[in-house]
């Protein structure tokens, strides 16, 4: 399905154009051509018509964070520099979108990642020198789902981050929202935390992905699978150093491997201690 999707760039804009293989779930015999670009203003009535359908179709199971926001909203959205939408188009008809926001401390991520106990922003990691890009508003109309487009989104919204100097991407995914887990983890994200919605107390899930690194696993090899309703087991296994990466769609289940990046921080600071130690007991050798 990714094998056709063409990437260019115009006046420093990446364009991607790639083909549908289904429409309301039926395989089309001739694809339909989609482009993705970058949202703006004059897109801000298709944008609010979108958001409307979506969540008209919002059923059961299909939790999410996107909120229903009409044509003004959009409008005025396009003044916040750090938020950069970008949208699926099949002809001129916007049938997916999806957003990320540039958070440079934490009080902007924690508008992302409510309640993310993670510090990405400590002084230890990249120098100091954080940049998150936050993924938001992932959506894709009923009739064009099954097409990989979000997984197509997330990776277009990837590169737009490496361009715009980030460190890492973020999102989160509602704990009951299982369609959007399988999207994350394909495009490498680590399941790396949970927590509660202050605003809904809803349960969340929160990804994670370093932009300089392509895995943070550790060696160790043993991988476990966690059925995705056992929200206390998934609490645990994180508890105990394990991320989810993988979803199984067919059994309704997570796979959990080790990792002590997200140790990092006491990792760090106990190195620093060691060293600090080392330098205190060679002063009194002098
Ligand atoms: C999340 C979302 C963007 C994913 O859409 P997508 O990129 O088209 O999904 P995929 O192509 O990865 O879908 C994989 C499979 O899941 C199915 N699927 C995807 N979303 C589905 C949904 N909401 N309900 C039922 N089935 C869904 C697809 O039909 C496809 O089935 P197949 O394997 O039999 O072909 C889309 O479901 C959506 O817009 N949901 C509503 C808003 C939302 O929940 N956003 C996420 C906020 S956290």
């Amino acid at each position: 399905m990714f094998s056709e999707l063409k990437k260019y760039e115009v006046n420093g804009t990446n364009v991607w154009i790639g083909k549908l293989y289904k429409v309301n779930n039926i395989k089309q015999e001739k694809p339909i051509n989609f482009h993705i670009r970058p949202l703006n203003k004059k897109d801000a009535e298709q944008m609010g018509k979108l958001s409307e359908s979506i969540y008209h179709y919002l059923k059961n199971g299909e939790e999410c964070f996107i909120h229903k926001h009409t044509k003004e909203y959009f409008y005025e959205v396009f003044n916040d520099h750090k938020i950069k939408y970008i949208g699926v188009f099949v002809g001129e008809k916007l049938v997916g979108m999806s957003y990320i926001r540039l958070c440079e401390n934490q009080k902007d991520l924690q508008e992302e990642l409510p309640n993310c106990e993670y510090d990405f922003f400590h002084n230890l990691r990249n120098n100091g020198k954080n940049k998150i890009a936050s993924m938001g508003g992932d959506s894709v109309l009923p009739m064009y789902r099954g097409n990989s487009l979000n997984t197509i989104m997330i990776n277009y919204r990837i590169e737009q981050a490496k361009k715009l100097g980030c460190t890492d991407c973020t999102s989160i995914v509602d704990r009951k929202n299982r369609w959007n887990m399988g999207p994350y983890f394909a495009c490498n994200f680590n399941l790396f935390s949970t927590a509660v919605d202050p605003s809904d107390g809803g349960k969340i899930s929160l990804l994670h992905k370093p932009m300089d690194k392509e895995s943070v696993l550790s060696c160790f090899k043993p991988r476990i699978s966690i059925p995705y309703e056992r929200l206390e087991v998934i609490d645990y296994m994180i508890s105990k150093g394990f991320v989810g990466i993988d979803f199984d769609k067919e059994k309704g289940s997570v796979l959990f491997a080790h990792t002590q990046y997200y140790n990092q921080q006491n990792y760090q600071s106990h190195k620093n201690y060691q060293m600090w130690e080392i330098k205190r007991r060679f002063a009194k050798a002098l």
